[in-house]
């Protein structure tokens, strides 16, 4: 089929090379030229295992990009991958989102056939329905429902397993309002369907599938803050929590996945979508108590472990090494990592803190450009008073030695990763 995207940020690019692998003819489309001609070129603006593979083999074959909307007429369904910020309330902002279905409008004025539109972003329920359908509406002169539908497939590939997370999903949601609208969807996913490891299909409401991913985020988060809780409860009796969580997913209720306890969830999307869906219930008058009360674990969990330093010593003036700065291992994204609120607190309580992550020094050197960073981890331990674990990164593992070089060998894991020795005044977070 011939499709196109409008965004070529994360979940756009994915989408569109795993789409030209699954057979389509795609067309990505973008306002950022340089993202247009290194996708032209073969080159994935991102970084995801197996994504620059897929762009390589794909680019100028099934897939191109380009700036010009008009290249959309000639395609059957439009996904629209922008991205949907947070505003300071924690609600979206869906500029971006207008912007694109207004561009979109006023080139499906020009289309004389029947067109799809379906809303890939994580959108607050509704949105497709009372926002952005009537934009497309207003710009191209047409009537949804009639010459064209929209419908919403929301996305739940991580970050570092993307392309393997698209091609091979747990499920599959369609959100449609029409059996013309299913019908396609159905035939856009049906290679898809017949790749992967026996997807589920659920076909359901567009505001439904909107709920769909704000629901499975603000479970997988709660599940981590809940673990986080419970954990924090085990630490005043003396319980080894690692212990009582695996013990529980074993219970296949429950299940063992994201129930690893410790410095809490960040990232891209369960800060953002928790704020959004919480700010949207509360816009109904609804005051989401148990969410919230997700969000306020995540944010006590790095104050709890300057709590932690702060039993041995004073952390004024002391030297303190914060090992990973990334929001989970496996990648360069800061974004709402613990590390931050954790690097915060220290500065605040008068530490010099040495930074070091084996892949996300860059990025954090712009949040914080006035704090040491080294080049190994070792570095960072030597002559350090304390070293505090934020992210579990396998090397954090092998450490050994480096501790030595440590001035007080006082080690805080916030994610259970250190492998512990004679010698170091360890303490898990958890
Ligand atoms: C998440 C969702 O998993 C994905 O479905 C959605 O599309 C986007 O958001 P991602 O942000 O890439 O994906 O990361 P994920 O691997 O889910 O981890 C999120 C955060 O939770 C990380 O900070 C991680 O360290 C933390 N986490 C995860 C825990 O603290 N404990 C766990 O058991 C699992």
């Amino acid at each position: 089929m011939e499709l196109s995207i409008v965004g070529s940020g994360y979940v756009g690019t994915t989408l569109a090379a795993c789409f030209a692998d699954l057979g389509h003819d795609v067309v990505n489309v973008d306002i950022d030229e340089d993202i247009v001609e290194s996708l032209n070129a073969g080159a994935a603006p991102i970084h995801e295992p197996g994504l620059d593979e897929l762009v390589e083999r794909y680019a100028g074959d099934r897939l191109r990009a380009t700036t010009d909307y008009d290249e959309i007429l000639d395609t059957d369904a439009t996904f629209l991958a922008l991205p949907t910020p947070s505003n300071e309330d924690g609600s979206i902002d869906l500029r971006a989102m207008q912007a694109a279905a207004d561009a979109l409008g006023e080139t499906l004025s020009k289309k004389d056939g029947y067109h799809l539109v379906v809303t890939k972003s994580t959108v607050t329920p509704t949105t497709t329905e009372e926002v952005i359908a009537p934009r497309i509406e207003e710009a191209s002169g047409k009537t949804v429902g009639e010459e064209f539908d929209v419908g919403m497939n929301p996305e739940f590939l991580r970050e570092g397993t993307a392309v393997e997370d698209f091609l091979d999903p747990d499920k599959i949601v369609l959100g449609a309002n029409t059996d013309r609208a299913f019908d396609l969807l159905d035939e856009i996913f049906a290679p898809l369907v017949e790749r992967a490891d026996d997807p589920a299909v659920v076909r359901t409401g567009i505001r439904e599938a909107e709920m769909i991913k704000y629901a499975n985020n603000a479970f997988l988060a709660s599940k981590i803050s809940l673990a986080n809780d419970l954990a924090n409860i085990c630490k005043e009796f003396g319980v080894d929590s690692y212990e009582v969580l695996e013990a529980i997913g074993l219970d296949s209720r429950i299940g063992s996945s994201f129930l690893a306890a410790g410095l809490g969830w960040g990232g891209s999307c369960f800060p953002k979508d928790t704020a959004a869906i919480i700010a949207a219930a509360r816009s109904r008058g609804y005051e989401p108590r148990l969410l919230q009360a997700a969000v306020d674990v995540n944010d006590q969990q790095p104050l709890r472990m300057l709590d932690l330093l702060e039993d041995r010593f004073d952390p004024a003036g002391k030297r303190v090494a914060v090992l990973g700065l990334s929001f989970k291992p496996g990648t360069d994204d800061i974004r709402e990592s613990r590390a931050i609120p954790l690097i915060d607190a220290l500065l605040d309580a008068g530490a010099t803190v040495v930074g070091y992550d084996p892949v996300a020094t860059d990025n954090m050197r712009e949040k914080f450009p006035d704090i040491e960073y080294t080049s190994t981890a070792a570095a960072a331990l030597e002559d350090a008073d304390a070293a505090l674990v934020a992210t579990d990164w396998d090397e954090f593992a092998a450490l050994d030695d480096e501790f030595d070089e440590m001035r007080e060998r006082v080690v805080i894991d916030g994610r259970r990763i250190v492998t512990r020795r004679d010698g170091l005044d360890y303490e898990s977070l958890v």
